[in-house]
């Protein structure tokens, strides 16, 4: 070991991305490299909807990259292929640090229309699969959270799951998938809450980036057209500094927080939480009194249904 190795900030850690072998996954892959990690590539190379898989996807990936890096190309909407991806990392490379759940798949159609399969498919994928990694890694983690692995106190445990803001805004067309990624915020915080006692922490991104999917949305009017343009614009390098950084010592004390990455800008999100409250003190409260005191209290905080595409539509800071 060189004197720089040793300096990097995830020297000796070992990371799982699932979908690390494209678009945001990859750069996540590359940064954590980058930084010292070992990585394992959980990726099947499947179409965006997730009917078709190429396990030369991942595998080139990994050997472009390197030594420091493995692919795995099963499924990891599976449990039991999910579970041997964290016990191919922990024979490979000795243990499992870093967990980043980014793999998902699309299959958008609207509510009234879409296929009760598809919704299967993406909740599988997109959600089941980030709890069955974590399920899986998690122990491990505890493990060396009791040996103190890395030195005193421990630091290591990182589970990162790559949300969206489809999640909180919604999106039209997207009832999985935005099914899904809400899901992973409650999975995230609990992750979090489940794992404090044993210096574990969990966050959750919803990134911005130019990718393969990205590419496919067909815009139907002027403002989804700007939209397009200017995400194409954005280079996913920037989620990746973003999950490096919460992996590294850094973060820590950071735990349970949802963070977007759009460019060079970083926000943190607010989380759901009461904005106002109502109290009926009406013996016969009824739909009528309800509905008076609602009007009052709680309509001028009703949430506009807004998706992100008014929410983000500035140019972005690239
Ligand atoms: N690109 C964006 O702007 C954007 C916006 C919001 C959220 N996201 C989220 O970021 C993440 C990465 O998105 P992307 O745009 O890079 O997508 P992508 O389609 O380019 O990459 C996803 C990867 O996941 C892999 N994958 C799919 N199903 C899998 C399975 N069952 N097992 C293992 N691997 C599987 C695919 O093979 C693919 O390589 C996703 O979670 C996505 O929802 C992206």
């Amino acid at each position: 070991m060189n004197n720089l190795s040793e300096k990097k900030e995830l020297n000796g850690r070992v990371a799982l991305v699932t979908g690390g072998a494209r678009g945001i996954g990859l750069a996540i892959t590359k940064s954590l490299v980058a930084h010292g990690a070992k990585v394992v590539i959980a990726d099947v190379g499947s179409s965006i909807n997730g009917e078709s898989f190429d396990p030369s996807v991942a595998e080139s990936a990994a050997q472009e990259i390197g030594n420091n890096v493995i692919a795995y190309t099963e499924s990891i909407a599976d449990p039991l292929t999910a579970k041997a991806s964290v016990e191919l990392a922990i024979k490979k490379f000795g243990a499992l640090d870093i967990l980043v759940n980014n793999a998902a798949i699309l299959r958008d159609s609207f509510i009234f229309k879409g296929k009760p399969e598809d919704f299967d498919s993406v909740i599988k994928t997109n959600l089941a699969g980030a709890w069955y990694l974590t399920n899986a890694a998690t122990p491990n983690m505890r493990q060396h959270s009791k040996e103190n692995r890395g030195g005193k106190p421990y630091s290591w445990g990182r589970v990162i799951n790559i949300t969206s803001t489809a999640g909180f805004y919604g999106n039209y067309g997207q009832s999985s998938y935005a099914s899904a990624k809400s899901g992973m915020l409650g999975l995230m915080r609990t992750t979090a809450m489940d794992l404090l006692r044993a210096g574990i922490t969990c966050n959750a991104i919803a990134p911005f980036a130019a990718t393969r999917v990205t590419e496919t949305i067909i815009p139907a009017n002027d403002e989804q057209t700007a939209y397009k343009e200017r995400a194409l614009k954005i280079l996913p390098n920037h989620v990746a500094m973003v999950v490096s950084w919460l992996c590294s010592l850094h973060g820590q004390n950071i735990n349970g927080q949802l963070f977007g990455v759009r460019g060079r800008e970083v926000f943190l999100f607010s989380q759901p939480r009461p904005i106002a409250k109502l109290v009926n003190n009406e013996a016969d409260w009824n739909i009528n009194t309800l509905n008076a005191s609602a009007k009052k209290i709680l309509s001028p905080h009703y949430i506009d249904l807004d998706t992100d595409l008014e929410a983000f539509n500035t140019e972005p800071n690239v």
